[in-house]
């Protein structure tokens, strides 16, 4: 038996992306059921991001779900970029004219919209399988699953947001030929650790080191993440915790500077890639986050990029379906992919940058030089750096 009802937006995939759009959407009083794959407890221990651009932090605040990233996130005014054996700082608060970024890891803006959707009585579906979308073009799109319980329901929508990530089933549903993909695979992945150890640097410090790239980064005052570049075929299986800790401080430790140690609470790598599909709409089907669009991890722009498509999105959708103006609609997706592409090249910018690329020469090691010597010595440099890194476009959202 297939169960059938009805709701204005259909949302598959409970990331932050499918979240925030459910909550800006019931500030508008527009209704949403949002359909997830993996269980709650899944989604809220998912290790991914964890730095948000200051127009990412002053949304959330807006939006009435700053309370704890405000009494735990870390704010940071600066990065320290490290080259040659020496660190230099860049003080975006000075670049900027006062800008600045904030630690609060993606598992926290999860665990906190999903608590805000509950707690207002919104509709999570976790643990769905078979999800389908269809009847796209009318302007009545379907979006079928299976509970949880193995019941089959039927929703009748006014438009549906595929928020289901790269892996997710929205961006095929699309019909074939109209996405265009743009795409960059590069020669090296990421290994990520998660330490119990206070982080040894006040802010975060990305180091380009002769034997490859390493970031330390952190989540609280006590928890570290660091991150090093590996080949991109590697397998976890050949790092040992030693193995890491000394390949780390081997790359990251300067004269009068050591890296603490502790224990390793989780080791992943993660393929770097860059993917940019477009257009992110057919008709009532819009496309938001990783499902049109991935970035590599250097300068963390996916979640804030995320964050950024559904509250465009989530404007649209208000026009579109309570004033029934289609101008907002018609133009998410060009509105969208012009901060995906500022997001898409700086990205690869300081990916290309800091990572040893081992099909490159002695040529393509100074050019990375130079750029490095560039961005330090530059104020004009920096300031392109710190201007994209707090984040170029402005987001609005009124309250
Ligand atoms: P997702 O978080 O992928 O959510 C999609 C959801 O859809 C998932 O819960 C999935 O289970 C669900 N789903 C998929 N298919 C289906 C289906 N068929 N039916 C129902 N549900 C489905 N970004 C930053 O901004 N800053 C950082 O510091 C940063 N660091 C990163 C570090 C790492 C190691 C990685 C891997 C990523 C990092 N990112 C960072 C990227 C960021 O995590 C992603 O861009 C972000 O998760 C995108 O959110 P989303 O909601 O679009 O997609
Ligand atoms: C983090 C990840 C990044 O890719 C980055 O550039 C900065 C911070 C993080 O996980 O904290």
């Amino acid at each position: 038996m297939t169960v059938t009802s009805r709701t204005q937006v259909g949302i598959v995939g409970a990331g932050p992306a499918g979240l925030l759009l459910s909550h800006l959407l019931a500030l508008r009083g527009i209704d949403s059921i949002v359909v997830e794959n993996r269980s709650r407890a899944y989604c809220e221990a998912r290790q991914r991001a964890g730095l948000l651009e200051a127009g990412t932090v002053e949304l959330l605040r807006t939006v009435g779900l700053g309370e704890r990233m405000d009494a735990e996130g870390l704010e940071h005014g600066g990065i320290y970029l490290q080259f040659q054996g020496e660190r230099h700082h860049l003080d975006f608060r000075d670049l900027t004219g006062g800008r600045w970024v904030t630690i609060y890891a993606q598992t926290e803006i999860v665990k906190d919209l999903i608590q805000a959707r509950l707690a207002a009585g919104a509709t999570i579906e976790f643990e769905v399988s078979d999800t389908e979308v269809g009847e796209l073009d009318t302007e009545r799109p379907v979006l079928r699953f299976t509970d949880a319980r193995g019941t089959r329901h039927e929703v009748t929508c006014d438009a549906i947001a595929g928020c289901d990530g790269f892996h997710g089933i929205c961006r095929d549903s699309m019909p074939p030929g109209l996405v265009q993909v743009a795409e960059r695979e590069y020669p090296y992945s990421w290994l990520g650790i998660l330490a119990s150890v206070p982080p040894s640097t006040d802010e975060l410090i990305y180091c380009r080191h002769e034997d490859g790239f390493a970031l330390h980064t952190m989540r609280t005052p006590q928890v570290s993440r660091l991150y090093l570049q590996v080949p991109a075929d590697e397998v976890i299986d050949h790092w040992s915790d030693d193995r890491i800790w000394a390949e780390l401080k081997h790359r990251l430790e300067v004269p009068g500077w050591e890296l603490k140690d502790g224990h390793i609470s989780e080791k992943a790598i993660s393929p770097m890639r860059s993917f940019v599909a477009s257009p992110m709409r057919y008709r009532r089907l819009f496309l938001a986050g990783d499902a049109a669009h991935i970035v590599p991890p250097t300068g963390a722009k996916g979640l804030n990029l995320a964050l950024a498509d559904v509250t465009v999105l989530a404007k649209a959708l208000t026009s579109l379906l309570k004033d029934g103006q289609a101008g907002p609609a018609d133009a998410y997706s060009d509105t969208s992919l012009s901060r995906v592409w500022r997001a898409t090249h700086f990205s690869w910018w300081m990916t290309s940058m800091l990572h040893v690329d081992p099909q490159s020469d002695r040529f393509g090691a100074e050019l990375q030089l130079s750029q490095l010597r560039y961005v330090i010595s530059s104020r004009a440099a920096a300031t392109t750096l710190a201007e994209n890194y707090t984040g170029y476009f402005p987001l609005t959202w009124k309250a």
